[in-house]
């Protein structure tokens, strides 16, 4: 391992990473921009072509900040995984979903290990990024690796590092976010640290891989269960008449043992609806009942149909029926300021009313077309603040820059799940 160091000290080291999504091509582009040549790995030749092209595909990057580096040569994409064997680092960012029965789903990962398999050699670092259960580093890639003959610590190092990127935060990034990696011998540990030493800011090591797995899933349960708290008070406030928002307001006030969560219409993103029942499920195997994922889970869950609820209830007053209704929904990206609408509850709020057999439309910016079983929407712009004949406007995710004054003034009936307009005390604006 000592000669791959000097490798990445020197920057001689070849990088590459496996899966160039949201978190892969961000971490591809600091390695690139720390001086490594970087090599992005996809099944998805749509994405080795953008990259190519100098195209990005991510709201967060820029399309010159992927022209450049392939520019100068530093960072090439291919869907070829022979080019593994030319490679010092592999870091693997593919996705780990959950299947419908909400079991870990490791099928990328686990064909990924398979593709490194085939051409690992002497000399390299592994390390896995993907979110996944405790022991997935030890129990499911090393024996796959180990399969070739390779010992790990010996012939090759092995990590474990979560990825805590937030898509759309302007202030934190792959660079600045610290990052936390466990080996699965000391020396992997220090190889994998060295790596990310050259790229981002601060490095956490932790004692094992098993750490490193679980420390990003204390992260991910800490929102989930924080979120569907906040939520089960808001479910409370509504049934009592107070305003959550304003009661979150105050108490944030305290400047010690209080942190603020906001209620909303359900979880979204590949993260936060998912990654805790990674660790339920573990918990699980091992006789343990993880009840507080549980429970967040199931309150997070029942909030799409509590949204419908406010809905229909508003309508009601103005002596409307959901069916026949025409309700405009703005945003159906999972959170303000990006254009994923995986796990989106926007996604689900208007499944349950396109079943109830409201007419449907929406706006988001970040967001030009939807194509879900049950509806096929094209986002509509937002001129003049209202579409034509909306009886009923629903604020499911708040990107930055709409006029809500104008949607305020023009629309019949709001529904508000985000709390966008703040303070407004008009009678056919309801909220959460
Ligand atoms: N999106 C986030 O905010 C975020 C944050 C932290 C951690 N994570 C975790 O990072 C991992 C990746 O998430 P993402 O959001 O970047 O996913 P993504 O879907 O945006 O990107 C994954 C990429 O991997 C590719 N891929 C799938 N299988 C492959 C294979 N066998 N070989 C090569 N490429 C393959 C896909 O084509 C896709 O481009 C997940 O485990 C996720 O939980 C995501």
């Amino acid at each position: 391992m000592q000669e791959l160091m000097e490798r990445i000290e020197r920057r001689s080291a070849r990088c590459g990473v496996i899966g160039l999504g949201y978190v892969g091509l961000p971490l591809a582009l600091e390695l690139a921009k720390a001086g490594f040549r970087v090599t992005g790995i996809d099944l998805d030749e749509r994405k080795v072509q953008a990259i190519r092209g100098g195209t990005s595909y991510i709201v967060d990057v820029s399309d010159e900040e992927i022209a450049a580096p392939v520019r100068a040569g530093r960072f090439s994409a291919t869907s070829d995984f022979s080019v593994i064997r030319d490679l010092d680092t592999i870091n693997i960012c593919v996705p780990t979903p959950l299947r419908k029965t909400k079991d870990p789903d490791l099928t990328y990962v686990v064909s990924a290990v398979n593709e490194i398999k085939q051409h690992l050699r002497r000399g390299q670092l592994i390390i896995l990024e993907s979110t996944t259960y405790p022991g997935t580093t030890e129990e499911v890639v090393r024996p796959a690796l180990e399969a070739s003959g390779l010992e790990v610590g010996r012939d090759f190092a092995l990590a474990f590092s979560p990825e805590r990127i937030d898509p759309g935060n302007a202030r934190f990034n792959t660079r600045n976010i610290p990052k936390v990696v466990g080996g699965v011998t000391p020396s992997c540990t220090q190889v994998a640290k060295r790596l990310y030493e050259a790229s981002v800011d601060t490095v956490v090591p932790v004692s094992s891989t098993q750490v490193a797995e679980m420390v990003k899933l204390l992260e991910n349960t800490f929102r989930s269960v924080n979120i569907g708290l906040v939520n089960e008070i808001a479910l409370m406030c509504s049934s009592l008449k107070i305003d959550v928002w304003e009661v979150i307001e105050a108490a944030k006030t305290k400047p010690f043992g209080f942190m603020a969560f906001y209620p909303g219409p359900g979880l979204g993103g590949h993260c936060i609806p998912i990654d805790p029942f990674y660790l339920s499920w573990k918990a699980k195997m091992n006789g343990f009942d993880a009840r507080f994922i549980e429970l967040a889970g199931a309150i997070n869950e029942s909030m799409p149909r509590f949204v419908v609820e406010r809905i229909t209830d508003a309508l009601n007053e103005h002596r409307k029926s959901v069916r026949g209704s025409r309700v405009h929904v703005l945003g159906v990206a999972y959170k303000a300021g990006v254009n994923d609408i995986r796990e989106s509850p926007s996604l689900i709020v208007m499944k349950i009313l396109a079943e109830k057999g409201a007419v449907l439309s929406y706006t988001d910016p970040y967001v030009p077309s939807v194509r879900e079983e049950g509806f096929v929407l094209d986002s509509v712009p937002l001129d003049g603040g209202v579409p034509e004949g909306a009886d009923c406007v629903v604020i499911l995710t708040a990107h930055p820059g709409v006029d809500y004054e104008a949607i305020v003034r023009r629309a019949p009936l709001i529904v508000d799940t985000r709390n966008a307009l703040r303070g407004c005390t008009a009678p056919h604006v309801k909220r959460l």
